[in-house]
């Protein structure tokens, strides 16, 4: 297993404050709110679009893709899901890595996303040109990394993983004898390290959403619901995924909730996914993991500011507008969508 001595000192790639765009806070009236679906619905039908939406996006948005015959899903099955539908136009509701690797996936198929600003710290945290420099240092490793990346960064993989995928990926890139470098997460590739033991060199990145889970504070609310679960994803710090009685990607999150038989449940992801807890577990109680506490800044305050941008009336306009929809189309070079691609098959043919 790797030691301090031997990983590298890395630039920090961490994100900036300035660099976090703030929630938006309009909250629009449930009558219009109604009226936007309906459009939506109309919309969809007449573009013969689908739409492949995350959990973390806003509940109406999560149950216009049940409703109309799309997707509501982690990162790894909106994957597969875009791949597999026969429809030629997709709308993904998400952040912008989603949209590249649907298009990546399906470049015969036009891609468009409510808004490309939509992006993700992770993927900004992860320059090419200088990830590109990392390999260099280092060309006797196996590069994976995370599908929260640019298709530039893909392109430069061996691997893609997501958190549904990434421990039994590089448990059997480590059982062949093969040294890592992993890219951008730092605290799920340090948890994978410490799962697998593999010889893992760790990019500096963090989520902005994650990262601010505080351990303190997360064992103080444990001892005021001392019957809670802790649910937890694995971009979150070692002190936080320590805490939990499950640790996985979103959609282990939300199969852990039905299967543990606790009654309340703390969980440390973002809270666009309560939308799918409560709905699937009537019964049972949901309360965010705190992001108050020592060293607490709350810049995201356990909700990804880049998710928060689907709002409906962007998803409306993408739909309604022709050249708002030319302005969100996902173009990616073909020569690199090419290269990004093989990683990402190899994923999608290991975790089939
Ligand atoms: P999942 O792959 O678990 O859905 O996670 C995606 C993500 O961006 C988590 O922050
Ligand atoms: Fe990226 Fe974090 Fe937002 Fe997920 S929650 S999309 S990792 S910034």
């Amino acid at each position: 297993m790797i030691n301090s001595m031997t990983q590298p000192i890395l630039e920090d790639y961490t994100l900036s404050p300035e660099q976090v765009p703030l929630v938006p806070s309009l909250v629009l009236p449930q009558a219009e709110r109604q009226q936007l679906k309906e459009q939506i619905k109309a919309q969809l039908k007449a573009l013969d679009a689908v739409l492949v939406a995350h959990y973390y996006v806003d509940g109406d948005i999560q149950e216009l893709a049940e409703e109309t015959g799309g997707c509501v899903a982690d990162s790894l099955e909106m994957a597969r899901f875009g791949r597999d539908h026969s429809a030629q136009t997709l709308i993904v509701s998400g952040v912008r890595f989603m949209g590249e690797t649907a298009k990546i996936l399906s470049p015969e198929k036009q891609v468009f996303m409510p808004t490309l600003q939509a992006e993700c710290s992770l993927d900004l945290g992860c320059p090419p040109d200088a990830f590109a420099d990392f390999i260099k240092q280092h060309e006797d490793r196996t590069v994976v990394v995370y599908a929260n990346t640019s298709a530039r960064v893909k392109a430069l993989a061996d691997w893609v993983v997501t958190s549904s995928c990434a421990l039994e990926i590089v448990s059997a890139l480590d059982r062949a004898g093969e040294k890592i470098l992993w890219a951008p997460d730092q605290h799920l590739g340090r948890y994978i390290q410490n799962q697998t033991q593999s010889d893992m060199l760790l990019w500096s990145g963090a989520c902005v959403v994650h990262e601010e889970f505080k351990t303190q504070a997360l064992e103080d609310m444990r001892r005021v619901y001392p019957d809670a679960g802790i649910l937890v994803h694995p971009e979150s710090p070692a002190g936080v995924i320590d805490l939990a009685d499950a640790v996985g990607s979103t959609s282990a999150i939300i199969k852990a909730a039905g299967e543990l038989p606790n009654k309340e449940f703390i969980v440390a992801t973002d809270r666009g996914i309560f939308h799918k807890l409560r709905q699937l577990n009537p019964d049972k109680v949901f309360i965010e993991a705190p992001t108050a506490g020592d060293g607490a800044t709350c810049r995201s305050c356990a909700h990804c500011p880049w998710m928060a941008m689907n709002e409906l009336q962007c998803l409306n306009r993408v739909l309604g507008d022709a050249s708002y929809r030319a302005e969100n189309a996902i173009h990616i070079d073909p020569a690199i969508a090419e290269r990004a691609r093989l990683p990402l098959d190899r994923m999608l043919e290991f975790s089939a």
